[in-house]
């Protein structure tokens, strides 16, 4: 379904973005992955994605989209290595849980820092390449506590939301240019983010998720890739659910 797109998933490395950068590998993508830590992981990764597909192009990058000049520089590599970037998955995010009479600037602004200013990096220095091409499709993802809030967690709930403005605004401004902007909004995922957890708050989620199971980081994957893909054509500036209605 993809042949010859060239994608880039910010986050690649682990939970929701691999998954995301394995079903594009099984639909015949390019897919290029860029993670801040997990050396290995990444390479697993990679390695992974070779086996589903021996002739794709597939390349892990390090670098912290929060920094801007370096993040210019990546992605300016990957698009004089490989042309274009037809596919944006603005995926990586991070959280710094904080009741909010206790939460230091360092956590409001590390939060803000990769979810919030890591997107306007990554969109930044790959629209104009899509707008050349009069061809993309940018998808975030943000999440069901930017919707209905959650305690602890007022700087990723705050980050969260502005996806949703950012995506509709940036919708209407690239719909002419044959560039399709659209979000997903995950609710409990199974993933490093959620895993660490307290069983108690995994239990009172879980009473509250109608289809009552979490979801795994495939549920979120197969979204993304019908708003990447043509079937979707028609969709921008939408902002799809994924929580099992935990939040309708
Ligand atoms: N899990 C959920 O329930 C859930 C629900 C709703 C929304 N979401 C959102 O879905 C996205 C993925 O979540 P996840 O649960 O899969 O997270 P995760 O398992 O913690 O993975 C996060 C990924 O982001 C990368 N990353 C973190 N900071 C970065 C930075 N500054 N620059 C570049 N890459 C960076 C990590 O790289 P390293 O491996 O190098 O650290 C890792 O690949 C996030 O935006 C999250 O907010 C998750």
């Amino acid at each position: 379904m993809f042949e010859n797109k060239i994608v880039l998933v910010t986050g690649g490395s682990r939970g929701i973005g691999k998954a995301v950068a394995i079903e594009f590998a099984k639909n015949n993508a390019n897919v290029v992955i860029n993670y801040t830590n997990s050396d290995e992981s990444a390479s697993e990764v990679i390695n992974h994605l070779k086996e589903i597909n021996p002739v794709g192009k597939f390349e892990a990058i390090k670098f912290d989209i929060s920094n801007h000049d370096i993040t210019e520089e990546k992605i300016n590599y990957i698009l004089e290595k490989y042309d274009k970037i037809d596919i944006l998955i603005n995926n990586a995010g991070i959280t710094r849980d904080s009741l909010f009479m206790r939460m230091k600037e360092s956590q409001w602004d590390d939060v803000f820092n990769v979810n919030s200013k890591g997107i306007f990096n990554c969109t930044k220095n790959v629209v104009r390449s899509m707008v050349k091409n009069k061809y993309g499709k940018i998808i975030s993802i943000t999440s069901v506590v930017a919707e209905m809030g959650n305690p602890g967690q007022a700087n990723y709930a705050a980050t969260k939301s502005a996806i949703f403005g950012f995506t509709k605004s940036l919708a209407k401004e690239l719909g002419s240019k044959n560039i399709n902007v659209n979000a997903v909004s995950p609710g409990f995922i199974e993933t490093d983010i959620t895993d660490v957890l307290p069983d108690a708050i995994k239990k009172k989620y879980m009473e509250m998720i109608p289809l009552s199971k979490f979801g795994t980081p495939e549920d979120v994957a197969k979204t993304v890739l019908f708003l990447a893909s043509d079937d979707s054509s028609y969709i921008t500036g939408e902002v799809l659910k994924i929580n099992g209605g935990l939040y309708t």
